[in-house]
């Protein structure tokens, strides 16, 4: 199992229901798991959908972004095959250290439009809370209608920023990102705009 010094915090599996009733596991990642949970995330890459074509060129590098991260499977607790990929990673927009979320969401392609991807953001922020994080960035293509919506309707996120090119589309075109930020500590920190 993958797993950072902190996830002793979580006690997993554990059994939960989608809004459509079907159960799901929520694990620790195998490694074969992340080798899946890579391959979904370049096919999606591949279809414009969330990452960009050259975010990660291998998956060894895919492998040293995320390494400290917490990582975990969404599975359909029938058949035990891989439903989603949820990672915990360290945001890079915070100068210090490790207070602050940034979630990889992924679900498989033949999976989607159930509810799993709502269902899985929910997860990453649920445990990025009890691994302690202060709060979350989520970082995200602007082409990106469903994780927008997903973030919409959970609330709690403030959009703070954008950037005019945020990564690159399996077309060669660039496509900008959106920033949200939303607080995960129950003590209120408060978000300063000082210039
Ligand atoms: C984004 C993603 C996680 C959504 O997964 P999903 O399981 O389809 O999401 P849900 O079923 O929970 O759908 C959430 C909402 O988005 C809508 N939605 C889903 N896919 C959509 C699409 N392609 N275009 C527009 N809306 C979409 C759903 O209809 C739903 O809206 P509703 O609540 O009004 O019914 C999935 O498409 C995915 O893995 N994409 C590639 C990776 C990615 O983009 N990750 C996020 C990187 S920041």
């Amino acid at each position: 199992m993958l797993s950072s010094p902190t996830s002793n915090v979580l006690d997993l599996p554990e059994i939960d229901t989608l809004y459509t009733g079907r159960p799901v596991v929520i694990d620790f990642m195998t490694e074969q798991e992340l080798t899946e949970t890579y391959n979904m995330i370049q096919e999606a890459a591949k279809h414009g959908e969330g990452y960009g074509i050259d975010e990660f060129n291998s998956e060894k590098e895919f492998r040293e972004e995320i390494r400290g991260s917490d990582c975990f499977v969404i599975k359909c607790a029938e058949s035990g095959t891989i439903l989603a990929g949820v990672i915990v990673a360290v945001s890079k927009f915070y100068r210090g250290h490790g207070s602050i979320a940034d979630p990889f969401v992924i679900v498989k392609r033949t999976e989607r439009k159930q509810g799993l991807g709502e269902f899985a953001m929910r997860t990453s922020i649920d445990f990025a809370k009890r691994l302690g994080y202060m709060g979350m960035y989520v970082d995200t293509f602007s082409n990106n209608t469903a994780i927008i919506k997903i973030i919409e309707k959970i609330g709690g996120f403030v959009q703070v920023g954008c950037l005019p090119v945020g990564g690159k589309l399996q077309n060669g075109n660039t496509v900008g990102s959106v920033i949200f930020y939303t607080n995960l500590s129950d003590v209120n920190n408060n978000v300063v705009n000082e210039t």
